[in-house]
């Protein structure tokens, strides 16, 4: 094999004695001849597949084509199932199970004979919750994208994943769109298999994923039912059994300089927000020191180059038409941190090294951008003392700096009741508060930051307004709106003592978000707020309240922070 380094998988089935036989002997009731318990490295394939999860069905099978590269390279692929995290389906929403998949995929690692891992993701969450996972094992790990879904099409118009749906209470509103035209829209908007096709998190995942170089170069835009995909993942099979032979961990991938070319990239591509909750977590169980502020310093200069819903027109098929994420990071050269090493052993710029453009309509050159700065904004001021962001990307120009009449929301369900009620004070210069929608106060932080407009403001042609919470917004969703505020209102955070009708100014070019009251006036209500009663007294979402972070730590818990190795755990004797 050319490595001296014992093999981890050997503990288990390099003995001749009775644990030795126990070991290999359950698994001989697959048929397995006597080369694969000798010496050849171990990869747990490690599948997020599920029929719950639409963006991850085509994985069951996906994964024979990256077992058929690791036979070939030599190794012995086991393929096992983790905790799926479907974002369509799964209610309160995902986030609140991404760090009960992050133990699942952690702790299955740990406890079995594998000496490699490759993690086969898709849809939102499957991304974050695996690499955060095997971050805390740290053993040579490549991830396998699941892809994009081809373009939808409704009656000519090309139609991204997710951006449609934001624009359904509108058309209802204004176009008579019917019971019938929904049905058939739905049909047409998910057309093949594949995760959501816009710029979404999903695809902002995956990106982030080859940008870190965990994946193989130009993996990530390749839609999902492409016959290119296969070969990517037959090629991440061959390519696992040699990080394994060269000891190439998740830890010498996964280096500062690492995180901030996934920054810089996620600004070019009009990435999603959750990236920086899934990015603040995984560099917090690989240790890497990166915080908040990071976004900003480094990112939010960056030209925005990718022309994709939700900030531009086109949809990950055509990204992948025009050259992919390698001709991003091509033109990202100067800017980007050359001293990196993904997964190939090369850095993502030597990977990218000439990389050719399609179509320029899509990808556009760094002198000659779709927007001059790209990134995220980190905002601060009295009322998000550890920050919020803001994508002005997919926000409206004109209301990056606004000062306005607050109309405050307790909750999700005072928002449905209230919102079109004709006798709502409210007007297209009001600042739209929503509290109670963080980490601890959902709990789970749910995609609703970015709630619909009034629909008598929408009838009259308002477009956009300002929205703060402390929740998040999905990655396919556009629109002036302030996530992340932390501290969240359920904790005591200034959001929680905001009343209808204080002033609150929003100003992006100067990172300020501030709530216009009088001190006096803040402790009065300070000192008769109570905070709401926990949402659980048993079972996980105890474990997850009493756990979980703000959303500047990435919402990860204080107690997996960090990784316990990958050491043999006892024998089971
Ligand atoms: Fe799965 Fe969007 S719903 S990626």
């Amino acid at each position: 094999m050319g490595n001296k380094k014992k093999l981890r998988s050997q503990e288990w089935f390099g003995t001749s004695d009775k644990m030795g036989f126990v070991h290999r002997s359950w698994l001989r009731n697959q048929g397995y001849p006597d080369d694969y318990f000798t010496g050849k490295p171990i990869i747990g394939i490690c599948n997020t597949w599920s029929e719950l999860t639409p963006c991850n069905a085509h994985l069951r099978d996906f994964a024979d084509i990256v077992k058929r590269g690791v036979v070939e390279a030599g190794g012995v692929p086991f393929e096992f199932p983790v905790t799926s995290l479907g974002e369509t389906l799964m209610r309160p929403t995902t986030m609140l199970f991404r760090n009960l998949a992050s133990m699942d995929t952690e702790e299955t690692i740990r406890a079995n004979p594998i000496d490699g891992v490759v993690l086969m993701t898709g849809c939102d969450k499957t991304t974050p919750s695996t690499v955060m996972g095997a971050c805390s094992v740290d053993l040579p790990t490549i991830v396998v994208p699941g892809g994009p879904m081809l373009n939808g099409r409704f009656r000519g118009e090309t139609i991204g994943s997710g951006t449609f749906s934001w624009k359904i209470k509108e058309k209802q509103e204004n176009e008579n769109f019917t019971k019938e035209d929904l049905f058939e829209a739905e049909a047409c908007s998910s057309r093949s298999a594949g995760h959501c096709n816009t710029m979404g998190t999903a695809s902002t995942m995956a990106s982030m994923c080859e940008a870190l170089g965990l994946t193989l170069p130009g993996a990530s835009a390749i839609p999902a039912v492409d016959s290119r995909k296969k070969k990517m993942a037959q090629l991440s099979g061959r390519r696992i059994v040699e990080m394994v032979k060269e000891d190439l961990k998740l830890s010498d991938v996964l280096t500062r300089q690492a995180f901030e070319n996934a920054i810089i990239v996620n600004a070019a591509v009009g990435g999603s927000t959750n990236l920086i909750l899934h990015l603040l977590a995984i560099a917090g169980r690989i240790g890497v020191d990166l915080d908040l502020k990071d976004f900003d310093d480094i990112g939010s200069k960056i030209p925005l180059l990718l022309n994709l819903m939700p900030s531009g027109e086109f949809l990950m098929e055509d990204f992948y038409y025009a050259g992919g994420l390698p001709v991003v990071i091509d033109e990202l050269r100067n800017v980007l941190r050359k001293d990196t090493r993904s997964v190939n052993g090369s850095s993502i710029i030597e990977n990218s090294k000439g990389a050719k453009c399609y179509n320029r309509d899509v990808i556009k050159e760094y002198d000659k951008p779709l927007k001059k700065e790209a990134g995220i904004a980190v905002l601060k001021g009295n009322l998000c003392e550890d920050g919020a962001v803001i994508k002005p990307s997919a926000a409206t120009d004109e209301l990056m700096q606004h000062r306005g009449r607050a109309v405050v929301f307790e909750s999700m369900e005072d928002y449905h009741q209230r919102i079109d009620d004709p006798d709502l004070d409210i007007d297209a210069s009001s600042v739209i508060v929503l509290k109670g929608v963080g980490p601890k106060g959902y709990p789970g932080m749910p995609e609703v930051g970015n709630v619909d407009l009034p629909a008598k403001l929408i009838k009259k042609g308002v477009k956009d307004m300002v929205r703060i919470s402390d929740g998040r917004m999905s990655g396919t969703a556009y629109g002036t709106v302030v996530l992340h505020v932390a501290p969240e209102s359920s904790i005591g955070g200034l959001l929680a003592l905001v009343q209808n009708g204080d002033m609150i100014e929003l100003d992006v070019p100067n990172r300020k978000l501030t709530l216009d009251v009088p001190e006096d006036q803040l402790e009065e209500r300070r000192a008769v707020w109570a905070p709401p009663e926990p949402s659980a007294d048993r079972g996980y979402v105890k474990l997850y309240l009493d756990h979980v972070q703000q959303a500047d730590k990435g919402a990860d818990f204080d107690l997996l922070r960090g990784g316990s190795g990958s050491g043999v755990p006892r024998d089971l004797h």
